[in-house]
């Protein structure tokens, strides 16, 4: 089983790229880092638009990016910000987990080294899926 000291390492990789994030609107800098079965780990960071809702979270950024290699076994996703409790995933972000990462572990953490693990289930109890979608054959 994976303890927490065992994340410190994605975690600092989540905490880089957190440098790389395009946040001139908010200001508000988020780094993620996507884990994969093949241990490979791609880094995320949030990249805003002027078009507010064209923005891209940080834990989307690493998990298409992930996907964009072929990659589809995701075994954790450190979200790191600097807030005073473990960051907070919006909205979208568990949806977007649900479908493409449904077995991992999200590490919610910030830059005091606080963490909370949840899986994509306990963030969206309920979420939409494929299944729910009309057999279109
Ligand atoms: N943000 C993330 O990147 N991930 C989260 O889990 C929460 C929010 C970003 C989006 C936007 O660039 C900024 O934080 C403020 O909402």
């Amino acid at each position: 089983m994976t303890t927490r000291a065992d994340y410190s390492a994605l975690i600092a990789q989540a905490i880089e790229a957190r440098e790389r994030a395009y946040c001139p609107y908010s200001g508000f800098a988020v780094g993620a880092a996507v884990l994969t079965t093949s241990d490979r780990v791609f880094p995320g960071c949030n990249v805003e638009n002027a078009a507010y809702p064209a923005t891209v979270c940080a834990e989307r950024t690493a998990l298409l990016s992930a996907f964009a290699r072929g990659e589809r076994e995701i075994v954790a996703i450190p979200v790191v910000a600097d807030t005073p409790e473990p960051v907070s995933p919006c909205g979208t972000c568990p949806q977007v987990i649900h479908e493409l990462a449904p077995h991992c572990t999200v590490i919610l953490a910030n830059m005091r080294g606080d963490i909370s693990l949840a899986t994509p289930l306990e963030l969206l109890p309920g979420g939409f899926t494929g299944g729910d979608l009309p057999n279109k054959s």
